[in-house]
C-alpha cells in the first residue's frame, strides 16, 4: 500500500506496516525533513497531546505510534484490558498537527513472538523494577524497535515516568542510536492529579483520593520527611505504597488505590 502524498494536507497518515511507514519516512528524508517520534500505548490525553506539540516545535515531521506492548506487563497485569481507544484516538491525532501514526501488529514489533531482547541499563534498578521486575526490559526492547523502525532524528517522553526517561536515555546511549531524547514536563489535572491512560480505572471516589498524591508529594519536597510522606498518602485512602523515594533530585512514588496503580514524581 502506498499512501498519496496529498494526504499530508488532510486527514493524518495512518499504518500498520513496517514497510509503508518506512517508505514514507524515506520520503521525508530525502527531502531533509526532520523526524520525530512520539511513542504511546494509546488512550491518548492531554498529556500525551502535549508530547506532539513539542515533536511538532521540535522537528519538521511527526510519527506517533500507538502500540500496548506485551513484553512490558508481568501475565498478572493489566495487558488484557489496558485501554484500547483506537478510533477516539485517531480523531484526537487528526486534531493534533501530527503527520502519520504507525499502529503496528505484535508480528511487526515481536516476528519472532513477544520477547524481551535488550536488557536495560543501571537507570533501571530499583524503584519500579522492585515492584515490576520485566517492566524495563520491555521498554528498552519496544523502544529500540520503534526507533530501528522509524529513525526518528527526535524522540519526545513524559516525564511522568521518570524513571523510563533515564531507561530510554541509557538505552539510546549504550547501543549508539542517532536520536535526540527530549523530556516533556507532566501534565496534570486542575487538582494536580498527574494525567495517565490508566486514570479511566478509577472510580469517582478513587479519583479524589487519586489527586492528593500530588499535594502529598509537594509538602515532601519541601519538608524531605518521606516516611511522613507515606503516612499521609496511606491516611488520605491509598490502599498500598510499592515505594516512595528520593532520586535524581526527584521524590518518586508509586502507590495503589484498589486494583489501580499511580505513579508520579516531582522535583526537590
Ligand atoms: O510510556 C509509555 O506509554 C510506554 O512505556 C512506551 C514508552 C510507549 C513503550 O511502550
Amino acid at each position: 500500500m502506498t499512501l498519496p502524498a496529498e494526504k499530508l494536507g488532510g486527514a493524518i497518515l495512518t499504518t500498520t506496516s513496517k514497510l509503508d511507514l518506512q517508505e514514507i519516512i524515506g520520503d521525508w528524508k530525502a527531502q531533509n525533513l526532520k523526524i520525530g517520534l512520539v511513542p504511546t500505548m494509546g488512550a491518548l490525553h492531554e498529556g500525551h497531546l502535549s508530547l506532539i506539540k513539542i515533536a511538532l516545535e521540535n522537528s519538521d515531521r511527526v510519527v506517533v505510534t500507538i502500540f500496548v506492548n506485551p513484553t512490558q506487563f508481568a501475565p498478572h497485569e493489566d495487558f488484557d484490558i489496558y485501554p484500547r481507544k483506537e478510533a477516539q484516538d485517531i480523531a484526537k491525532l487528526e486534531e493534533s498537527g501530527a503527520h502519520l501514526v504507525y499502529i503496528p501488529a505484535a508480528s511487526e514489533i515481536y516476528p519472532d513472538g513477544p520477547a524481551s531482547t535488550l536488557k536495560a541499563g543501571p537507570a533501571a534498578q530499583g524503584l519500579e523494577s522492585d515492584f515490576r521486575p520485566h517492566f524495563f526490559d520491555g521498554v528498552a526492547t519496544v523502544v529500540h524497535r520503534l526507533f530501528e523502525h522509524a529513525q526518528p532524528d527526535i524522540a519526545v517522553f513524559g516525564e511522568k515516568d521518570f524513571q523510563q526517561l533515564q531507561v530510554i536515555k541509557e538505552m539510546v546511549k549504550t547501543q549508539d542510536m542517532p536520536v535526540k531524547i527530549i523530556s516533556a514536563p507532566i501534565m496534570r489535572d486542575e487538582h494536580g492529579l498527574a494525567l495517565a491512560s490508566r486514570n479511566v480505572y478509577l472510580s469517582e471516589e478513587g479519583l479524589q483520593i487519586a489527586r492528593q498524591l500530588n499535594k502529598v508529594l509537594s509538602e515532601a519536597t519541601e519538608t524531605g520527611n518521606i516516611e511522613a510522606a507515606k503516612t499521609k498518602v496511606l491516611e488520605t485512602g491509598f490502599d498500598k505504597i510499592d515505594y516512595i523515594e528520593k532520586r535524581w533530585n526527584r521524590i518518586l512514588a508509586a502507590a495503589w488505590i484498589g486494583k489501580t496503580r499511580l505513579i508520579d514524581n516531582m522535583e526537590i
